[in-house]
C-alpha cells in the first residue's frame, strides 16, 4: 500500500522530463524535415534543348570569346561596367548572358534548373532572370550583393556564402497563378508572387546592376528546361 503513492510520485516527476525529451525529438525532425532538399523537377516534362536554343547576348563591339567561354560543358560569362549593352543604340546596361530561345511561353508551368557559380569579388550584378512581366521587363531575377544571393535588390535573401561554390537553381514560374518559387540547392527559398504576365522566357549570365564591382562573372552547367 506504501509503494504504489511512491511510484505514482516518481511518475509524475518523470513526465516532465518526458515531455522535454519528447519535444526536442519532435522539434529535431520538423526542422531536418522542413530543409531537406528535394528534387523539384518531379512531375515536370523535360524540354529537350540543343544549341540553337542558347543565344548569347555580350556587348556589340566585342567578339564573343573575350566574354565568354564555353568549356568541358560550362558556359563562363563575364562583364565590366565600361562596356557597350549587347545593342547599338539600346540604353541597357552591359551583359554577357546566354538567352534561352525557341521556348517562349505565355502560360503555363515552366521551370529553369542549372547550376551557378560566382567566383568572391563579383558584386551588383544579375545572373538569372525569368524574363517578361506585365508592366516589367522580368518576373524574376537572381542577383549578387557582397556573396549573397539575392531575390531582385530586395532585403530577401535567398543564398548567403554563395561564393566560389557551385550551386543548384531551380526556378518554377506559374503564369496563370502568378507564381514563383525559387530552389536553391533543393530547398525552398522563396515562393511569391511574380509580376504578371508577359511573354516569358529564361536568360542566365552576368547582367550589371547597382552597386555592381569593377568585374562580374558568373559560371553555368547542366543548364535543361521543364514544363508542366
Ligand atoms: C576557357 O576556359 C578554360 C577552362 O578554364 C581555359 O583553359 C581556357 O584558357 C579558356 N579560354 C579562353 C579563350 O579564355
Amino acid at each position: 500500500m506504501t509503494i504504489l503513492p511512491i511510484l505514482q510520485l516518481k511518475t509524475m516527476t518523470m513526465l516532465p522530463i518526458l515531455h522535454l525529451i519528447l519535444l526536442s525529438l519532435i522539434i529535431h525532425q520538423t526542422t531536418s524535415f522542413s530543409s531537406a532538399a528535394i528534387d523539384p523537377t518531379q512531375g515536370f516534362t523535360h524540354v529537350s534543348l540543343d544549341n540553337s536554343n542558347f543565344v548569347i547576348q555580350k556587348p556589340y563591339n566585342v567578339p564573343v570569346n573575350q566574354r565568354y567561354n564555353f568549356t568541358n560543358g560550362v558556359h563562363q560569362f563575364w562583364i565590366y561596367p565600361t562596356d557597350k549593352p549587347f545593342l547599338s543604340g539600346s540604353n541597357t546596361k552591359p551583359r554577357t548572358e546566354i538567352r534561352i530561345s525557341k521556348h517562349e511561353y505565355t502560360s503555363g508551368i515552366w521551370q529553369f534548373e542549372g547550376y551557378g557559380y560566382v567566383p568572391s569579388g563579383t558584386s551588383g550584378v544579375c545572373i538569372m532572370q525569368v524574363f517578361g512581366g506585365r508592366s516589367t521587363a522580368t518576373t524574376t531575377q537572381l542577383r549578387i550583393y557582397d556573396g549573397s544571393l539575392t531575390y531582385y535588390n530586395s532585403p530577401h535573401v535567398l543564398s548567403q556564402n554563395i561564393y566560389n561554390r557551385w550551386f543548384k537553381v531551380n526556378a518554377i514560374h506559374d503564369v496563370d497563378a502568378n507564381n514563383v518559387k525559387i530552389y536553391i540547392d533543393g530547398v525552398l527559398k522563396r515562393d511569391g508572387a511574380g509580376l504578371g504576365a508577359g511573354t516569358h522566357y529564361f536568360k542566365f549570365g552576368v547582367y550589371v546592376q547597382n552597386d555592381h564591382s569593377n568585374r562580374m562573372e558568373s559560371l553555368w552547367k547542366d543548364i535543361k528546361v521543364f514544363k508542366k
